[in-house]
């Protein structure tokens, strides 16, 4: 059976990441989160104070991206997770704080050369499912299989609302959707490598889709590309 490269773009709390993981699983194929990377050299700079309320020192970041080395290794119960310069960040990379940042920083093109470099290098064997913003447009635009994902945002701020809250995080709907739409424009608008979805994506709305149903969707289409039907 041949193997594919799946790409699953969209906006932000679309699911992509479950479905991918689920794809990923079914399949026994490669599972990255390409925004993970995106995020946790937000958390890096965060921490080296290159970025505040006000500022962001764009230049220091780019002077000091070879100081910044980032892995996907497994857990034990198989769930491959982000490590920044061998540290596990998976949770830390996760809190509004990084998600209010890390848009601007992934507007920087030196940060995109460099993640796009390491996801090149990661898919380039197949069989792996990839999700973020330009899967499907820069990274592999030859991708047998591109979804991409949409829902209405009030919707997607409610489902990021609660998984926030389940971890425990205090923060509001609000917030999250203002964080949400907020990502969405920058996303969309700048200038290197914007999300935009391509033409030979399938596009899927999940406002009103069950995480199941939707996985049996998309792995229907991934099944029929694999065999070479569709
Ligand atoms: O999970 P969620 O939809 O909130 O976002 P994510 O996939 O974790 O990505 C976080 C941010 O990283 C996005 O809002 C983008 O600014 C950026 N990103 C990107 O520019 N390109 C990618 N391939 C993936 C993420």
């Amino acid at each position: 059976m041949r193997t594919i490269t799946i790409a699953i773009d969209g906006y932000s709390s679309t699911g992509k990441s479950t479905v991918a993981r689920q794809l990923a699983d079914w399949l026994d194929y490669l599972y990255v989160d390409s925004g993970a990377m995106y995020r946790a050299v937000t958390l890096f700079a965060l921490r080296k104070g290159l970025i505040s309320e006000t500022d962001f020192n764009k230049e220091a970041l780019i002077e000091t991206l070879s100081a910044i080395e980032l892995e996907f290794r497994k857990n034990s119960e198989g769930k491959s997770e982000i490590h920044l310069n061998g540290e596990n960040v998976e949770k830390q990379i996760r809190t509004l704080e990084v998600s209010e940042h890390v848009s601007p920083v992934a507007t920087v093109p030196e940060v995109r050369r460099k993640l796009v470099k390491l996801q090149h290098a990661i898919g380039e064997n197949k069989g792996v499912v990839m999700d973020g913003r330009d899967i499907g447009t820069v990274v592999f635009p030859n991708a047998e299989l591109k979804i991409f994902m949409n829902a209405s945002a009030k919707v997607r701020a409610q489902r990021r609302y609660e998984e926030l809250l389940e971890r425990g995080d205090s923060i509001t709907f609000q917030e999250v959707l203002d964080n949400v739409t907020e990502r969405d424009h920058i996303d969309t608008h700048r200038e290197d490598s914007p999300l935009v979805k391509a033409k030979d994506a399938i596009e899927i709305d999940n406002t009103e889709t069950n995480i199941e149903d939707q996985f049996h969707i998309i792995l229907q289409l991934a099944k029929d590309r694999i065999a070479g039907r569709i």
